[in-house]
């Protein structure tokens, strides 16, 4: 049986932090596909092209060549991650990310990635598009003035000077766009376990899903055997 474990959920609600441990616990590849989008922002933001520029953004992401190693984003054989978590980036990617010809190509290339691996794909579409047949489906959410608390802890780690409103600011516009657009919009698949994390630490919310994933995975496991 191949694992396919699909997280989805808002900007900030522990899905990218939660979904490395699953990788390593269960030894599968971690798909971080807001990093995919936040490549093509930072691409398209370096070369100047808006994102009102169709043709010119899906030459762009034709000509990029993306993979994962070690649960980081390889883009045209080059380590970018520590770029992609920029403010910049962050404002930007929304508008990018909601273009429908660009979607496509990374929709097909994300199935390409899980075709190959086993792998927990995060993100935005995972269980209601990318994988509609993932064996796992999770929706995570927090309150927006956690996940704002969570980004600000996390930029200050980097070492970055940020501001706690601005952040809880741009999350909650984040949340409107990403849920709001009309291509694939955030939104809990019907058969998604939804876990509120506010509140839970992450070893919490990994225990939650790896109880649920393990004790699955014994039902199929002794389903089979009793066949
Ligand atoms: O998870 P993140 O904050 O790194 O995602 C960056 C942006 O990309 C976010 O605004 C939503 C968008 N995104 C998306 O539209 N579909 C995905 N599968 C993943 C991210």
């Amino acid at each position: 049986m191949k694992l396919t474990i699909a997280i989805d959920g808002p900007a900030g609600a522990g899905k990218s932090t939660i979904a490395k441990i699953l990788a390593k616990n269960f030894n599968i590849m971690y798909i971080n596909t807001g990093s995919m989008y936040r490549a093509i922002t930072l691409k398209a933001l370096e070369q100047n092209i808006p994102s009102g520029e169709i043709e010119e953004l899906c030459r762009l992401t034709d000509s990029l060549d993306m993979y994962f190693q070690n649960d980081r984003l390889i883009l045209n054989g080059e380590d970018i991650n520590d770029k992609l978590s920029l403010p910049e980036i962050s404002s930007k990617v929304s508008h990018y990310a909601s273009i429908p010809e660009i979607r496509v190509r990374l929709v097909k290339l994300q199935r390409e990635m899980a075709s190959k691996f086993d792998v927990v794909m995060d993100g935005r579409d995972i269980g209601t598009v990318v994988l509609k047949d993932a064996a796992f489906k999770f929706f995570l959410t927090a309150s927006p003035e956690e996940r704002a608390q969570r980004r600000f802890d996390e930029l200050k780690r980097k070492g970055l000077d940020v501001n706690y409103e601005e952040i809880l600011k741009e999350i909650i516009r984040r949340d409107f766009l990403d849920s709001n657009r009309e291509v694939d919009p955030l939104r809990k698949a019907e058969d998604a376990i939804e876990i509120d994390t506010t509140g839970l630490n992450i070893n919490e919310v990994v225990n939650k899903m790896s109880s649920y994933i393990n004790k699955t995975l014994e039902n199929i496991f002794m389903g089979d055997i009793n066949e």
